[in-house]
């Protein structure tokens, strides 16, 4: 049953409603509507390869298509369990201009992947970074099987590690394993791995995933063991990544009360070598239990 299935919907930003039976285009049970193509004008990206077709036998209401150039493009995406076979995102002016919309994408997700306390929580982006990354590209579908965006990134005092090989045990959260192929490790190596954000209220409630993968092949007296604290607070460890195993630790509950979440991997007594993080990924959770209605 599709509503089983967790849908996440990329939103290319933008009173427009929309009406779309969640029926699969194709094979990968992806859904891409271009907006504002004309009908039957079907194409597939040559990058992706990913098939988009017509808003036209999708449109409810509203005003349509005056030719805007965007030269800059925002999107928002969410991850939830639909309850009902049809979704309709609906775009409200909210005394900003003429809302619009670019792009609607939705794609299945095993419901096992991210997890929400109830049926009417949303997990809504705020950020999925490629850490360590030495292409500086991003990456979806097909490196990543969901179609997930994975953003090149940087943290300070911090060195991108590689695998030349790209050879990846899978998990369940399957990352794509061109991202898991590089890490980022401390410049100094007595140093730990930090990084933080900071909550609009304190009352948000975050959901972290942080994405592991040994991308080197120690020898006997090699060790790399870190403890991950959120706050100063133990949250995981000792983290033990394994050679070409993707790990992902995530928060059981999720992180409330904070104004700024900071995560810090500190080597452990025994560690001879520091930290590694290959890759992160940060949502809020929201509660849409007044948006789905039926
Ligand atoms: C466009 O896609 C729709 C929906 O998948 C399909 O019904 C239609 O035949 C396609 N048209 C062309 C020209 O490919
Ligand atoms: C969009 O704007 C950019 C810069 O403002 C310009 O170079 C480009 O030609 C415009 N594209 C279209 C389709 O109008
Ligand atoms: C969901 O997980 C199962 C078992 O892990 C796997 O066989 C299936 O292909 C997954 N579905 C998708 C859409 O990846
Ligand atoms: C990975 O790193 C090694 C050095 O450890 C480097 O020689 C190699 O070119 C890198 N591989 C890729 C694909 O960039
Ligand atoms: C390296 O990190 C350790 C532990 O954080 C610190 O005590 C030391 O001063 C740092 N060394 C340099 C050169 O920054
Ligand atoms: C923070 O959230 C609470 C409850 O959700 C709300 O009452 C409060 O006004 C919010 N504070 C700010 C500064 O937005
Ligand atoms: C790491 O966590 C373990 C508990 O799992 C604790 O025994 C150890 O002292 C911690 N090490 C550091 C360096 O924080
Ligand atoms: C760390 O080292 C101590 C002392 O050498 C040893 O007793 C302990 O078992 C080691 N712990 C791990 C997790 O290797």
């Amino acid at each position: 049953m599709m509503g089983m299935l967790r849908h996440f919907l990329s939103v290319l930003l933008g009173v427009l409603t929309f009406l779309v039976l969640i029926k699969a285009q194709d094979q990968s049970g992806f859904i891409s509507i271009d907006c504002g193509l004309p009908e039957n004008l079907n194409y597939s990206d040559k990058i992706t390869t990913i098939n988009y077709i017509s808003d036209a036998n999708f449109i409810n209401t509203g005003l349509m298509k005056s030719p805007l150039n965007v030269s800059r493009y925002t999107f928002y995406e969410i991850i939830y369990t639909p309850s009902i076979d049809y979704i309709q995102p609906c775009l409200v002016n909210t005394g900003n201009g003429t809302p619009f919309i670019s792009a609607i994408e939705l794609r299945p997700l095993n419901n096992t992947i991210y997890v929400t306390d109830s049926a009417k929580s949303v997990l809504s982006l705020l950020t999925r970074l490629d850490i360590g990354s030495i292409t500086n590209l991003q990456y979806r579908y097909k490196d990543d099987v969901y179609d997930r965006i994975w953003l090149p990134f940087q943290l300070i005092d911090t060195k991108p590690l590689n695998t030349s090989n790209g050879l990846l045990i899978q998990s369940i959260y399957s990352p794509p394993a061109i991202v898991m192929s590089t890490a980022a490790t401390p410049v100094n190596v007595s140093a730990p791995i930090i990084f933080h954000w900071d909550a609009d209220n304190v009352t948000d409630q975050y959901v972290i995933y942080m994405h592991f993968n040994e991308v080197e092949e120690l020898t006997k007296s090699e060790a790399r063991a870190f403890n991950i604290t959120v706050n100063g607070l133990f949250f995981y460890g000792p983290m033990i990544p394994g050679y070409q195993v993707a790990d992902t630790i995530l928060s059981p509950t999720p992180l409330t009360g904070a104004e700024r979440y900071i995560i810090s991997l500190f080597k452990t007594e025994n560690s001879t070598l520091p930290p590694i993080l290959n890759a992160v990924e940060i949502y809020k959770l929201k509660d849409f239990s007044k948006s789905e209605t039926a």
